[in-house]
Parts: structure tokens; C-alpha cells; sequence
């Protein structure tokens, strides 16, 4: 096993880390509490190959391997994990099945913008009563000359009001449970395509989330992804990908909040000495490094073993399901550790705590993910 990464590797993870410094830190503050959508900022990502990061030059990807991908969410989501659900998300949930299992129609119309970053996309599986149970599809779609028309709602739709393409899974024959279930590309602006109001959400405040309503809303046939009938292993092929990238942005949350923390008990003065000189701080801190370090290795294994070209689902699992876990405590420790200034928007420990939850959440919650590893060793 090696533990080196590449000069491109850290090369890119550095380029990372100096743009989340000195261009997403500086607004992260005002756009969580306003909950602004950072448009210039996912502009600029763009630019430095970042929103298609994985997609290879042929489609107008950046080429890089998944072990660059990781290394740059974390490094972004350490700052703003807004932006990196954003990221994640076009990158993962959507060039990634597009490259993989779109044609080569919906790769040139729709993929190259989407990896120069010109365009933004969404992932629309979830619905009002289809979240974890995503085969109950109740959004519909019924084949009309060469046009497939659309109804239903979708709901949590991550870039639903900022997105210019929505990869949309319907039921386009409901006797065959998820064997009836298609993927399809919807543009922004299609008649009978509407978004709801952005959600007033607890945390990732700077990226927007809603429903959406599809009425009567017709769809090329070719703009169908793989084949019909395919939409739901399509999703869920998609979705091992998208795990691993939450698991990224759940390790940058709990190393933004150990920097944070550990940064504070060297300045904090208590009982006479800095904090970080008591014991009872320094088995937070030890405790909080060796999580994330188990987190980050294992969120590293699951993308090397999908830069190998080798079966991923068990370990992206893993990696999410425990990422998110330690995210949601080294994000309550470092509040603890910052005491009452914790509690407050400035120290910004707050927003990675309010920020963290949600990795247990979405794109499987960890009920899931323990449903998919005991069923992968279960298969083993
Ligand atoms: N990888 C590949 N294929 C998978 C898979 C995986 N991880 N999990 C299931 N499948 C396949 C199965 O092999 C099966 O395919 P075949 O019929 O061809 O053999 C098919 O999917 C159906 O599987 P099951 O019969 O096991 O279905 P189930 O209903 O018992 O369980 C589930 C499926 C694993 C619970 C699934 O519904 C699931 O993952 N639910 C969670 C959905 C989810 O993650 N939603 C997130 C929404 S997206 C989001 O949050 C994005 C965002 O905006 C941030």
C-alpha cells in the first residue's frame, strides 16, 4: 500500500487550500447567515477545473484521478461546506454518471459545460415520500412520439434554484418496481419545470435546496441516460460515487473544527496556562486527530480503489458512514473546546457543528450505508 500521494496529487490539494483561503473564507460568514448562493466563487471553481474534475479531457474535464478529488474536497469543505456539497455534487452525481452511462449526444450537449463548470447540475431521486426508500417513485413518465412527458415532485434538491441541468429519475413503467425507473436530463427553463422556495436549512446555508415540480413537462427521447428502464441503477451506481465525496466534506468539516480548536487552546488562557495545557483539552485533541486521520484513510481507500477500476460500494459506504459521525463530534468538540465563543457566528466552529449534521443525512443516511455494507459482506 502506498501512502504517498503524486507532486500533481499535493499540487492540487495545495492549489485547493489556497483558494478556500483566500477566496471562499473571506464571504463564508455573511452567505451562511444570509444564505447567498456563492455564484462567483462556483464560477471560479470552474476555472481551475474543479467542477469537472474526474471528467477526462475528451468532454472538457480536468483528467484527475479520484485521490486529487478527495484531497480538494477536503481542503474546500474545511472552510465552506457549502461549497463543497456544491462541488460534490456536480462532480460526483453528475458528470460522473453522465461520462459513464450517458451518450455521446448528452456527453457533448450537456456534459462538457457541466466540467468546464459553465453549467451547474442537480441529482433529482429524492421525492415527498421517496427518500431513503428510493425505489417508491411516485414522479411519472410517459412516452409521447418522441417526447416523454413528465409529472411529480422532487424534494432536497441540492443547486435546485442555481442548477442549468437536473438529472431526474421517473417511473416510467410502475409494474416493474425500480426495473421501471428511468433517468432523464431536464434543462432549466423547460415548460412545465418549476423549482419551490429555497429551504430555510439548519446548516450548508450557502448552497440552495428545494423542491421541484414537474407538470406536464416534455423530454426529448434522446435526453433518456443509459437506457430506459436503467434509472435506478443508474442512481445507485451514481450515489456510491456521491458517498465518497460527502465522506470528504464530512472529513473537512472535523478538520476545520481540530484546526480551529487546536489553534484556540494554544491561545486560551485558564486556571493560569494556555488550555491546550490541560489534560483534560489534550484527550479532546488526541482523540479528535486520530478520528480523522481513520476518516481520512478510509475516504482515501475508497477512492483508490476506484482509480484501480475495483469495487468501491463497501468501502465509500464506510467512509460515509464514519466521516459523518466523527464530522458531527469533532464539530461539538471544538465548540466545547471554544467554551461560550463557540456558541457565537465569529468563531465559526458554530457553523461547521450546524454544518455537519446534514452528512448523516443526505445522499444516504447512515441507516443506509449500514444497509449497504452488511449487504456487501453478506455477498462476499
Ligand atoms: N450500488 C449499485 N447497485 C445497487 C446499490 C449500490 N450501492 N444498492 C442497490 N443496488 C441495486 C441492486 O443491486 C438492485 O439491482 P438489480 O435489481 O439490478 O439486481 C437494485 O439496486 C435494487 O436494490 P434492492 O432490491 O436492494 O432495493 P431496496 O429497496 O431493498 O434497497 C437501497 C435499496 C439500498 C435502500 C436504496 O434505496 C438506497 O440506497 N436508498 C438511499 C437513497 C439515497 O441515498 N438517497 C440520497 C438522495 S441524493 C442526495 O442526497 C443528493 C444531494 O442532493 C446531496
Amino acid at each position: 500500500m502506498n501512502f504517498e500521494f503524486t507532486e500533481e496529487q499535493l499540487m492540487i490539494q495545495q492549489t485547493a487550500r489556497e483558494f478556500a483561503e483566500t477566496e471562499i473564507a473571506p464571504t463564508a460568514i455573511e452567505r451562511d447567515k444570509e444564505a447567498i448562493f456563492p455564484a462567483e466563487i462556483v464560477k471560479k471553481l470552474g476555472e481551475l477545473g474543479f467542477m469537472g474534475m474526474m471528467v477526462s479531457p475528451e468532454y472538457d474535464g480536468a483528467g484527475m484521478d479520484t485521490v486529487s478529488y478527495v484531497l480538494a474536497m477536503i481542503e474546500i469543505s474545511k472552510i465552506d461546506a457549502s461549497v463543497g456539497v456544491i462541488m460534490s455534487v456536480n462532480n460526483s452525481l453528475v458528470n460522473y454518471g453522465l461520462e459513464k452511462w450517458g451518450s455521446e449526444f448528452i456527453k457533448d450537449k450537456y456534459l462538457k459545460p457541466l466540467a468546464r463548470g459553465e453549467k451547474l447540475g442537480a441529482f433529482a431521486l429524492s421525492e415527498p415520500e421517496a427518500g431513503s426508500d428510493a425505489t417508491h417513485q411516485k414522479t411519472t413518465a410517459v412516452k409521447d412520439g418522441d417526447y416523454w412527458v413528465l409529472n411529480g415532485i422532487k424534494n432536497w434538491i441540492t443547486n435546485g434554484q442555481s442548477a442549468d441541468y437536473f438529472i431526474v429519475m421517473a417511473q416510467t413503467d410502475p409494474d416493474k418496481r425500480h426495473k421501471g425507473i428511468t433517468a432523464f436530463v431536464v434543462e432549466k427553463g423547460t415548460e412545465g419545470f418549476d423549482h419551490g422556495v429555497k429551504e430555510d436549512k439548519l446548516g450548508i446555508r450557502s448552497s440552495d435546496t428545494c423542491s421541484l415540480t414537474f407538470t406536464n413537462c416534455r423530454v426529448p427521447e434522446e435526453n433518456v441516460i443509459w437506457e430506459v428502464g436503467k434509472g435506478f441503477n443508474f442512481a445507485m451506481n451514481t450515489l456510491n460515487g456521491g458517498r465518497y465525496g460527502i465522506a470528504s466534506q464530512a472529513v473537512g468539516i472535523a478538520q476545520g473544527s481540530f484546526d480551529l480548536a487546536l489553534k484556540y487552546s494554544k491561545e486560551r488562557k485558564a486556571f493560569g496556562t494556555e488550555i491546550a495545557n490541560h489534560q483534560a483539552i489534550q484527550f479532546k485533541l488526541a482523540e479528535m486527530a486520530t478520528k480523522i486521520e481513520a476518516a481520512k484513510l478510509l475516504t482515501l481507500q475508497a477512492a483508490a480503489l476506484k482509480d484501480e477500476g475495483r469495487n468501491y460500494i463497501k468501502e465509500a459506504s464506510m467512509a460515509k458512514l464514519y466521516s459523518s459521525q466523527i464530522a458531527v463530534e469533532c464539530a461539538l468538540e471544538a465548540v466545547q473546546i471554544h467554551g461560550g465563543y463557540g456558541y457565537v457566528r465569529e468563531y465559526i466552529v458554530e457553523r461547521l457543528l450546524r454544518d455537519s449534521k446534514i452528512t448523516e443525512i443526505y445522499e444516504g443516511t447512515s441507516e443506509i450505508q449500514k444497509i449497504v455494507i452488511a449487504r456487501e459482506l453478506l455477498r462476499d
